[in-house]
């Protein structure tokens, strides 16, 4: 340990989280490393989990827990970003491209060149730069950085050749700072050391210095809802003990994959490799020696497609369901249904390379939703005559009693392994994409194939092994024998195929090549095994290809968080499949003596003393990982490896969190209690959860309040990806909320808090914008916080404000919050919540309006104007006008938005509103904002001045006996005047003209 590093030093220090965080940088390094995909440092152990936090964000979280904040919050905001990696000098050591010497010489103004650079030959640079190298004597010289120059003075000239661009740019073309993890704080240590007192020379060592100073050792992070490991795997990288617990034993699968795998050292890695390689090899052996893929010509099947086929009640006829012809774009090849009138069935010829013209033909298949209601329809034609039946009629989908609806599917038997003869839906196997190796080079040729009588041969060869298999390897636990509980999304296997059994999910020849690599694995090589399964069963869609020139592909069965069934489905042949057991991964060696724990327990069950907590639990999660998973316990639960044997191989669903109602207070507070009982005094808990209803507010006070522990800062970082953000209406950001825990029963009243909320969360705004100011220059004119910034720490003020009190007008606020709700009634913390958060809007009057007239305004109007300066300033994103519309409780904010896309999105000028939000049902309704937008529409539109004003007189109410209605006219034309300048000129000049045509009116 250091010398300079003594023991509780900041023990009681805020947390530099508590006080600040700059969320618009995390935000875009977060929307950096989403948009990595596959690419992402964990994402590879299990692309099939949902939710990944972005580590970004988790390393944010442990150093803001660790670092103090400072009378100097300007120079803790600076220490942070090199921490992070987000200073101009580490964004240089991430830029893919280093600027050459004589390029930073011909730019860059050195004041003694010498200091930096040597030339060949020597002593024949001039003293200072900018250089300009036309001169022909200098023609030939080349230029060398010094030997001696130290890497902060390098990095210092390389980021001053930066593009002067907004951060959002430079991050999109900078690398992600763990793609340079090893080198990237080369030049951080001596401003930060100084600043810190510590005497570090890495992360992991400031991590271990900054924990001995607050809780007198290494600091233990824990994560007790850990998923994927995102939070805890980054904890441990940046050099910390970490304590990570999962309900679900495949989350804990992926978390020990992180820390022994990616994390492992170079022994365990080849190690790792070695055995991959054995693996498959032997799999290989055993498919090869049954001879079911190959068609003895020297072709080896990649992919078979596979369908269901049902008889059409109106005609008699076996029909496919297909919902396209299509096979593969690239490759423009085509099924095509051949009558055969005797069987009352179709073969399926297939043609590749067909013309334009026929392969557009093909999109449309015999499964159809055009009809009424969407539903889909079984479509076919025999001699002309066109049958449709919808698919619930083919299932016979019929009410029940109770209202449920049930259909005459019958349910498979833990035995089947496929349809019996008798079954309403059947499967077949109706075309095959072969390869070969080409004659000359590594490539091979390919080429998709209608099915052959030898095809059927080697089909029905792989279900007769299966069929004489499947019992011993359910016995020994090779294959999945567990049943599919019924749940929110296990139900549709259930219902739409009667599948009751995991198997049922999987084929043949998917259980055939599953459980030879279960029984041939150990633990290291089960996370390739999970990655296998997803990629090839019953639920995996054929993708015809994106593109010019690709054949088509196999997706993954969790493509998104459902067990979407399908009619026709892509098999990938082994080589396609037991090949993905490598794992392409990264490789980022933890510190040998960190202590890390994974364990396989609720987490109330948690019995470990842990200095920090960050989460990230199901709050009204739209994952349903406790069942969805279940894919992949079943093929592990009854013969787990050593590795993973004291987990518990169930996903317990009754035990998970989940849902938004009471049953979900209770197991958050429950969870939050026992957290906050194994946390010292100085303990500190960040909790990560997803922004999307107007009532997290109250719900995530109550819980924090009734688990003893109060909040002191609140965050919002954006977290979507774009791919994200077009899925859904509702832009999605992660809120921190920071807590510690609550010391004491202090008392309160209400009327005693109006005033204390109210200047505390007009203290809060004072900071931040100072900070905004005070950061001017550091950021090429960008603010560290915006106005949705600045809500979002208004309303944790709030919160902070009122979770410090353990009772309120008499009131024991722990038991209060955990009171059951009635539907539709307005608890007492409710009316504490909603009041704090109305206090915190009231403070965020835009600049250019006096709070008097600000007050006057309904929340529709204050939107519009708040909305109207966000957008002269730039900011277009969706996400602020949810935030606002929320804030200002505007029922229906999209009446008034012109765009609701993404990144563009805008309210509706005066013009585009036209005549329209005039009438009672609109929230405008005889405001003074709506008024004088149609003065700036008629004005536009060059209306005589006095019809004008005539207008306005009637439109706004109690024009002429209220001297102050007059007044916000005025306030609100020169406002728009002001901030519609460069948005829309037309509509600031007519603003500017209302203002002094009610100036200058005659009243009387
Ligand atoms: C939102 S996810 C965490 C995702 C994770 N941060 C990541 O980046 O992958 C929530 C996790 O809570 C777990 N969970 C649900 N109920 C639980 C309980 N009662 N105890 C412990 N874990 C639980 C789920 O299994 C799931 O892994």
């Amino acid at each position: 340990m250091s010398a300079f590093v003594k023991a509780f030093t900041l023990k009681d220090a805020p947390s530099l989280i508590e006080h600040l965080l700059p969320v618009q940088k995390l935000s875009a390094e977060s929307y950096k490393e989403q948009m990595a995909v596959q690419g992402k440092t964990l994402t590879a152990l299990g692309s099939y989990w949902k939710g990944r936090k972005p580590l970004i964000l988790s390393k944010a979280c442990v150093l803001g827990c660790l670092l103090p904040a400072t009378s100097d919050a300007k120079r803790d905001l600076e220490i942070f970003e090199m921490l992070m990696s987000m200073d101009d000098q580490s964004i240089a050591a991430r830029w893919p491209r280093k600027p050459k010497p004589r390029d930073i010489l011909a730019t860059v103004g050195i004041a003694r060149v010498a200091d930096f650079f040597v030339s060949d030959p020597p002593l024949l640079l001039p003293e200072s730069s900018p250089v300009d190298w036309s001169n022909p004597e200098l023609e030939k010289v080349k230029v060398f950085w010094r030997d001696d120059l130290s890497i902060a003075g390098r990095r210092q000239l390389e980021a001053q050749m930066l593009p002067k661009v907004p951060y959002r740019t430079l991050v999109d073309q900078a690398d992600r700072a763990e793609e340079v993890f090893d080198t990237v704080d080369k030049h951080i240590w001596v401003a930060v050391n100084r600043h810190l007192g510590t005497e570090a020379q890495s992360i992991q060592e400031l991590m271990e210095q900054l924990g001995i100073m607050r809780f007198g050792h290494r600091p233990r992070v824990a994560d007790t809802f850990c998923g994927s490991g995102q939070i805890p795997f980054e904890a441990a990288r940046l050099g910390c003990d970490v304590y990570a617990s999962d309900l679900n034993p495949v989350a804990c699968m992926l978390t020990w994959g992180a820390f022994n795998i990616v994390g492992g050292d170079e022994q365990t890695r080849r190690k790792l490799s070695a055995d991959q390689d054995e693996l498959v090899r032997r799999v290989h052996e055993q498919i090869d020696a049954l001879e079911v893929e190959t068609d003895g010509k020297g072709w080896r099947a990649k992919v078979f497609l596979y369908c269901v086929e049902a008889r059409c009640p109106q005609s008699g006829w076996m029909v496919p369901l297909l919902p396209t012809l299509m096979i593969s774009k690239g490759n423009r090849v085509v099924a095509e249904l051949v009558p055969d009138v005797k069987r009352k069935r179709y073969d399926i010829a297939i043609h590749s390379g067909v013309e334009d013209k026929r392969f557009k033909n093909a999109a449309q298949g015999t499964v159809r939703t055009d009809g009424p209601g969407q539903d889909p329809y079984m479509v076919h034609a025999v001699a002309g005559t066109e049958y449709r039946t919808k698919i619930s009629t083919l299932r016979g989908d019929y009410r029940n009693d109770d209202g449920t609806i049930g259909n005459r599917l019958r349910q498979w038997d833990k035995r089947d392994i496929k349809p019996t003869p008798d079954d309403i839906f059947q499967e077949r196997v109706y075309c095959i994409q072969w390869m070969r190796p080409k004659a000359k080079g590594k490539s091979d040729d390919y080429k998709f194939c209608a099915i052959t009588p030898e095809d059927l041969t080697r089909e029905r060869k792989v279900d007769e092994f299966m069929a004489g298999h499947l019992a011993t390897w359910q016995a020994k636990g090779w294959i999945p024998d567990m049943r599919i509980e019924p749940g929110d999304k296990t139900d549709e296997p259930i219902r739409t195929r009667g599948w009751t059994h995991w198997h049922h999910l999987f084929n043949p020849r998917q259980l055939l090549l599953g459980g030879l690599v279960n029984q041939m694995s150990q633990g290291h090589l089960k996370l390739g095994m999970a990655q296998v399964l997803n990629s090839s069963s019953r639920l995996t869609r054929w993708s015809l290809g994106d593109g010019d020139g690709r054949t088509g592909g196999v997706k993954q069965a969790f493509d998104n968080q459902a067990l979407n069934t399908l009619f026709n489905y892509g098999c990938r042949g082994s080589r396609f499949s037991v090949d993905l057991i490598k794992l392409r991964l990264k490789s980022f060696p933890l510190r040998p003596n960190l202590k890390v724990s994974i364990k396989c327990h609720s987490a109330v069950d948690l019995a470990e003393p842990l200095d920090i907590f960050i989460t990230d639990p199901p709050y009204g999660d739209a994952v349903k990982y406790e069942e969805i998973l279940e894919y992949f316990i079943a093929w592990l639960r009854k013969n787990p490896p050593a590795e993973f044997a004291d987990w518990v191989w169930d996903s317990r669903r009754s035990l998970a969190i989940k849902g938004e109602d009471e049953d979900f207070r209770r197991g958050m507070v429950a969870a939050y209690k026992r957290m906050a009982e194994c946390m010292p005094d100085n303990g500190i808990q960040v909790i990560m959860f997803t922004h999307q209803s107007g009532s997290i507010w109250a719900d995530m006070a109550n819980i924090v309040w009734a688990c003893g522990l109060q909040v002191t800062a609140a965050w919002y970082v954006v977290t979507e990806t774009e791919s994200a953000l077009r899925q859904g209406s509702n832009v999605k950001g992660t809120v921190l909320l920071v807590l510690r825990r609550r010391n004491g029963n202090r008392k309160t009243t209400r009327d005693e808090l109006a005033w204390e909320i109210q200047e505390e969360v007009e203290a809060q705004v004072r900071t931040l914008t100072g900070l905004n100011q005070d950061a001017k220059g550091l950021y090429r004119d960008e603010n560290v916080f915006e106005d949705a910034d600045i809500q979002m720490a208004g309303y944790a003020a709030a919160l902070r404000t009122l979770t410090r009190y353990a009772i309120i007008d008499g009131r024991d606020m722990t038991v209060e919050a955990i009171r059951p709700r009635v539907k539709g009634e307005t608890t007492f913390v409710d009316g504490l919540i909603a009041f704090a958060v109305d206090t915190a809007n009231q403070c965020l009057v835009p600049q250019g309006i006096a709070k008097a007239h600000w007050d006057h305004f309904t929340g529709p109007e204050r939107f519009y104007l708040k909305l109207i300066d966000l957008e002269a300033k730039g900011l277009k994103t969706l996400d602020n006008y949810q935030n606002f519309a929320k804030a200002f409780k505007v029922r229906d904010f999209r009446a008034l938005m012109a765009s609701s896309k993404a990144n563009k999105a805008r309210v509706k000028s005066a013009i585009e509103f036209g005549k329209s939000e005039i009438s009672e049902g609109s929230e405008l309704h005889e405001s003074t904002l709506r008024a004088a937008l149609y003065a700036l529409m008629e004005l536009v539109k060059n209306v005589d001045s006095s019809e004008v004003l005539a207008h306005l007189t009637l439109n706004v109410r109690d024009y002429y006996s209220s001297q102050n209605q007059r007044e916000l006219v005025i306030e609100l034309a020169n406002y728009l005047s002001r901030k519609l300048e460069t948005l829309r000129p037309d509509e600031a000049a007519a603003a500017r003209v209302l203002r002094e045509l009610v100036k200058g009116q005659r009243l009387g």
